[in-house]
């Protein structure tokens, strides 16, 4: 069925990115939809057609929906976890809710629920690491495509230094991540990511499998971690001695390149920060993360002087937030403690299309182009009364915007629509309740 969804309608060109020049806007727009993809954007009285469904959000602002390119299924319940760094925060917390998911029903239940808060948060596609069991990487996949979600995921391998309930080994976690290639890699909607957790977490025997799978499957994305914290780079090169520094662990192995995500990148040193450019690898910022794990501020500007392409994501349940919002606030507030500046049109552009550049995916997602997906997210500047109390005094979209960015959160979430269709809700039947 065609369908007209109207609404002030703002999408983004690939470039530039890091200027306010960076977008197409249609104070009375229109997406016209079938069978979940965009035939056409443009204004509303130039699409409207009699007899035509029409669904009217005015006055919400309609973007391509969120992407969020690193962000832990199974840490829906690690999120507001006190007191720790990186390592004692994997120990104490992390470790035993991941050991969690080698049940399948567990994980069954959870994958529905973590569909639901991305798209209550407007977030359409994430990049997810799941846990180490291959029944977690089947739930989050099983409930992706029954939405027709674009996810990419993987099961993380790890095999030392956690706890046995979520070691693998080199050679089971190499079967697993080709059993899920081969059942999930391209099937509808969902990609698979092969997902060595981080040098600390794998032997070099299980570095060796990341690179024969990523050999073996050429074009499939990779996520790790690198630099995040200053204790977790030191443990990491006493267990890597040979190595240069983090980085190379990881080239080592072949497993750099433009599909490969590097989560954090925080503490980089020149070389690493010259190799990641020159193998087009891909930095992602986590801003509510860094700073709740008390990690160190991301050089987002030194980054893209040295033509890197970086993302920005939550990372829940290091992250402190699902939103893609207040990621950007976080974000905007960490540019500023190193004299760096966000534009709230860049901004957008990053969660939106700049994602999307990163993950190469350009083509499917962050866009409104005819031939793309219909995901959408539809905002509301003026979603609680301090928001639309500010809003009074906005004269600009840009300024709109910038609300948006530094008050906005899943209240301002108007509607999320997955390949055509609304799905803006947490489903009763999920078994939320307060506690008694
Ligand atoms: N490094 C290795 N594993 C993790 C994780 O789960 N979260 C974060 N923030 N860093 C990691
Ligand atoms: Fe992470």
């Amino acid at each position: 069925m065609r369908q007209l969804i109207r609404g002030r309608v703002l999408d983004f060109h690939a470039d530039p990115r890091d200027s306010e020049d960076n977008h197409r806007f249609w104070e009375d727009g229109a997406i016209l939809i079938e069978d979940g993809r965009i035939l056409a954007v443009g204004d509303h009285a130039d699409l409207a057609r009699e007899g035509l469904a029409e669904i009217d959000h005015r006055p919400h602002l309609i973007l391509p929906g969120f992407i969020d390119p690193h962000i832990h299924f199974p840490q829906l319940q690690v999120i507001a976890s006190w007191g720790a760094q990186l390592l004692d925060w994997l120990n104490t917390y992390t470790f035993p809710a991941e050991a969690q998911f080698a049940d399948p029903d567990h994980a069954a239940r959870m994958a529905g629920l973590f569909l639901d808060q991305l798209t209550a948060h407007g977030t359409t596609t994430a990049v997810a690491f799941c846990s180490s069991h291959k029944a977690s990487a089947e739930a989050l996949f099983t409930a992706a495509h029954a939405r027709d979600m674009a996810m990419v995921a993987g099961k993380v391998m790890m095999d030392r230094n956690a706890i046995p309930a979520v070691h693998d080994t080199p050679q089971s976690s190499y079967d697993d991540s080709a059993a899920l290639i081969a059942a999930w890699h391209s099937k509808g909607r969902q990609r698979y990511a092969i997902t060595p957790r981080f040098a600390i977490t794998s032997s070099p025997e299980q570095m060796e499998m990341a690179g024969a799978l990523i050999r073996e499957n050429p074009g499939l994305h990779l996520q790790t971690h690198l630099s995040e914290n200053r204790d977790e780079i030191d443990f990491t090169l006493s267990l890597y001695p040979e190595a240069r520094d983090y980085l190379d662990i990881y080239d080592r192995y072949g497993l750099l390149g433009p599909r490969t995500l590097l989560g954090h990148s925080i503490h980089l040193e020149t070389r690493e920060i010259d190799r990641i450019a020159e193998t087009d690898s891909r930095p992602v910022f986590c801003p509510t993360s860094n700073l709740f794990l008390g990690s160190g501020l991301f050089d987002a500007e030194g980054l893209r002087g040295r033509g890197i392409t970086s993302g920005i994501a939550t990372d829940v349940g290091g992250g402190t937030s699902w939103s893609m919002l207040t990621t950007l606030a976080e974000g905007y507030k960490i540019l500023q403690l190193q004299g760096q500046k966000m534009h709230p049109l860049t901004a957008f552009h990053w969660a939106t299309r700049g994602n999307a550049l990163t993950l190469g995916l350009e083509a499917e997602i962050g866009t409104l182009a005819p031939g793309s997906a219909a995901d959408l997210v539809v905002l509301d500047p003026r979603a609680t009364p301090a928001m639309a109390l500010r809003a009074e005094r906005a004269e600009t979209l840009a300024e709109e915007l910038f609300i948006l960015q530094i008050m906005g959160d899943d209240r301002a979430v108007t509607q999320t629509y997955v390949a055509g269709r609304p799905c803006k809700q947490l489903r009763a039947s999920a078994g939320i309740s307060p506690p008694s």
